[in-house]
């Protein structure tokens, strides 16, 4: 049978990203240029920046990709892009692009939710990796418990009734100093901390056993700083990160466990920027094994923004025969 190469695009937040992928799952090529050095001095990313970069990056992201899969343009089967959600004109930075190549060549175009690609991500090295299974997506802007039940069917069963767990990282991260992006830095530092130091709140739900919630985890750190700074204590950082990130992982485990056993999976994936994470990989790995479910997760370069996820949904997205028009849109607020 014939090969299907995709060009995915991806400038759905802070990344410009090109990758060639190989039947979905086999990665010829992932280009990612990082705007976090730019977006550091703001302490979080300015959208309007984030456009003006993506625009500057993405021909040369591109060709670049092209390149060191060794191809052009005209050997691909299409060219998928994100078109939500995320921010309106990062987005319509990659939507614009991936319209004009595929007006140019005749390629069909394939418009790719941002969060299906973050649970594809676990395909490219998962090749026995299938639906149906659990996943649960963790990243800046999302905190879902998804049931996938075949390729390109979802059903979300929780989610975050306010920030979402990257954004908690961000948050908890710049309270105690550490400046932006707060979750690799707060994975780091939580290893010299103390995780029983400080018990933070895990909040639970009435009536809605797998939604998240850590607004007032984040609240509870913020006081406890507050509190320490009062009694002109020391305040410990390396602490706070360890009890602050057990906390979340208690939770995100918890949750995912119940729901995997409640629903009959006997499978679960994680994905999104935490799932990089490695006490959340550690921590789900043991739950998983010790209830008899196998544990999958993408290495950490497929957890946070890239491209290559999104040639792996493009692609099956492709098989089912979904097409865009040239009429495609950005849609910031998307849903599953
Ligand atoms: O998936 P992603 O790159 O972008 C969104 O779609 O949001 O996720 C970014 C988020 C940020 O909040 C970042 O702090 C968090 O993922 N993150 C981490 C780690 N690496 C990235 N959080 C915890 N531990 C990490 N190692
Ligand atoms: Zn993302």
């Amino acid at each position: 049978t014939k090969d299907t190469f995709i060009l995915a695009i991806e400038t759905s937040c802070d990344e410009t990203a090109a990758a060639v992928v190989k039947n979905g799952r086999e990665v010829l090529s992932n280009v990612i240029s990082s705007q976090i050095e730019l977006h550091k001095l703001y302490g979080g990313v300015v959208p309007e920046i984030a456009s003006r970069k993506h625009i500057e990056k993405i021909n040369q992201v591109i060709e670049e990709a092209l390149d060191i899969a060794n191809m052009t343009f005209q050997d691909m089967d299409a060219i998928g892009v994100t078109y939500g959600p995320g921010l309106v004109g990062a987005l319509l930075v990659g939507v614009a692009e991936a319209k004009a190549i595929s007006f140019a060549t005749g390629k069909p175009l394939i418009g790719v939710h941002h969060i299906e690609g973050h649970v594809s991500a676990n395909y490219i090295e998962n090749k026995d990796l299938k639906p149906p299974f659990l996943c649960l997506i963790v990243s800046g802007g999302h905190t879902h418990l998804v049931l996938v039940k075949e390729y390109g069917n979802y059903e979300i069963i929780g989610k975050t009734r306010d920030d979402a767990a990257g954004e908690a990282f961000d948050k908890v991260a710049r309270a105690i100093g550490l400046g932006y992006p707060g979750g690799p830095k707060i994975d780091k530092l939580s290893k010299e901390g103390n995780k029983k130091a400080i018990t933070f709140p895990r909040a639970s739900i009435v009536g809605a056993p797998y939604d998240f919630s850590f607004s007032g985890l984040k609240s509870a750190v913020l006081n406890h700083i507050n509190t320490m700074e009062m009694k002109k204590e020391e305040v410990n950082r390396a602490d706070i990160a360890a009890a602050f990130q057990d906390a979340v992982i208690d939770v995100l485990v918890t949750k995912t466990i119940l729901a995997a056993k409640d629903y009959g999976m006997e499978k679960v994936a994680i994905a999104g920027g935490v799932a990089a994470n490695s006490s959340l990989r550690e921590a789900m790995e043991k739950e998983c094994s010790n209830n008899g479910i196998r544990f999958y997760h993408p290495s950490p370069i497929y957890c946070t923004d890239n491209a290559a996820m999104i040639g792996a949904a493009a692609y099956y997205e492709y098989l089912r025969g979904a097409r865009a028009g040239l009429d495609l849109n950005a849609v910031p607020n998307l849903k599953i």
